[in-house]
């Protein structure tokens, strides 16, 4: 195995790893015999319906127990997430011993925030097989479920002890997951700071793919390190999400997240590009982009620009007027209460 690419994510005395790479799945034995306490105790290993990665936990674990839940967003629920902290006491794990969490987003966030309140914490490892679950949604300590009025409403903060991404998990990942993680991967070329490097779509192609998701990762804990709980610079990752949501609350139209993000993308740059803050160019970069991803930049057919705005209000994010993020001179940020005709022009400029 090629030596891991190791990203620390910086937060004090939660401070954990990232490690990417083809293979490093297989180092989670090693590194739990050195984590665990002595003699190691139980690991729960959760995963979902048909992902299929197979994961050893290694024989210095005292007893492991395995735990399946269902597939789907439907399932993002306060229900799965008691079922599985009911199946955690039936094996009897403690806050001594550990979770691994096997699978994309959806796992991640279901098994780290059953982690983060079963016994009040007890430590969870992510080994992430999605392509947006690695440079996305196992890094940063964001768990929770969805509510029937909205997603991700019941969550926790609760760091990972480790991250492991093996690139060699995504070759059975179907071609639509791929292409969603690809709308995030976009995303990351308009949030270069200066702690890191800059993502070009361009020069990106041309990298293998540990070192693309590496150099995600990278961005991701820097902004995380910098704003753990999202009081103002980690809100820059949800930059093209107020359309991705509505589009996804107005019925998905058979988009995935991270497509629907590549078209938010889009969109935000035409608002911007109409509040005078960026330029004609710059959204040609934007549309650029997410090309390169071989992603559409276009609303899907057959939704009306007046319920996809008053979508926007009803996301979670919105704090009174309504935010979104935008380009401009000084990279993309929040700029609050932006006219309702700015926002249906634009609209149609994605048509
Ligand atoms: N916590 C965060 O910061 C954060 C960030 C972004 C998204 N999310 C959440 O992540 C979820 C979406 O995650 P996702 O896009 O990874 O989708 P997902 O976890 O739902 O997985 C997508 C599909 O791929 C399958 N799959 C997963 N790994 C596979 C593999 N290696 N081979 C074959 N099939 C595989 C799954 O079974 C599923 O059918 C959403 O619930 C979203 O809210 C959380």
């Amino acid at each position: 195995m090629t030596a891991p690419i190791r990203i620390p994510v910086g937060l004090g005395d939660r401070s954990y790893d990232v490690l990417v790479g083809p293979g490093v799945r297989h180092l989670l034995p090693e590194i739990l015999a050195a984590s665990l306490p002595s003699p190691p105790g139980r690991v729960a290993v959760v995963t979902g319906e048909g992902i299929g990665t197979d994961v050893a936990v290694g024989d210095a674990v005292g007893e492991v127990g395995n735990f399946i839940i269902p597939g789907g967003e439907r399932s993002k629920t306060l229900a799965t997430v008691e079922e599985l902290c009911r199946a955690l006491a039936r094996f009897g794990l403690t806050r001594a011993d550990a979770v691994v969490a096997v699978g994309g987003g959806l796992v991640t966030d279901v098994a780290g925030f059953a982690a983060a309140v079963y016994h009040r914490g007890v430590p969870v490892v992510f080994v992430s097989t999605t392509l947006l679950g690695q440079i996305d949604a196992a890094i940063g300590g964001k768990t929770g479920v969805n509510l029937p009025e909205g997603k991700n409403l019941v969550g926790a903060f609760w760091q990972p002890s480790l991250v492991l991404c093996d690139t060699e998990v995504l070759a059975t990942l179907p071609a639509a997951e791929y292409r969603s993680g690809l709308g995030e991967m976009a995303k990351y070329h308009f949030l270069g700071s200066a702690g890191s490097e800059p993502i070009d779509a361009a020069a990106m192609a041309a990298l293998p793919l540990p070192e693309r998701i590496a150099r995600c990762v990278r961005l991701k804990a820097e902004i995380v390190a910098s704003d753990e709980r999202e009081s103002g610079r980690r809100m820059l990752l949800n930059y093209g999400h107020t359309l991705a949501h509505a589009l996804e609350i107005a019925g998905g139209f058979g988009l995935r997240h991270g497509e629907a993000v590549a078209v938010g993308l889009v969109y935000a740059a035409e608002v911007a590009l109409r509040l005078g803050r960026i330029d004609g160019d710059r959204v040609a970069e934007h549309r650029q982009v997410v090309s390169v991803y071989g992603l559409s930049a276009s609303l899907p057919e057959g939704i009306e620009a007046g319920e996809l705005i008053d979508l926007f209000g009803r996301d979670k994010k919105a704090v009174g007027e309504l935010t979104l993020v935008l380009d401009g001179p000084r990279g993309p940020e929040p700029v609050r209460g932006v006219d309702r005709v700015v926002l249906a022009e634009a609209l149609e400029a994605i048509r």
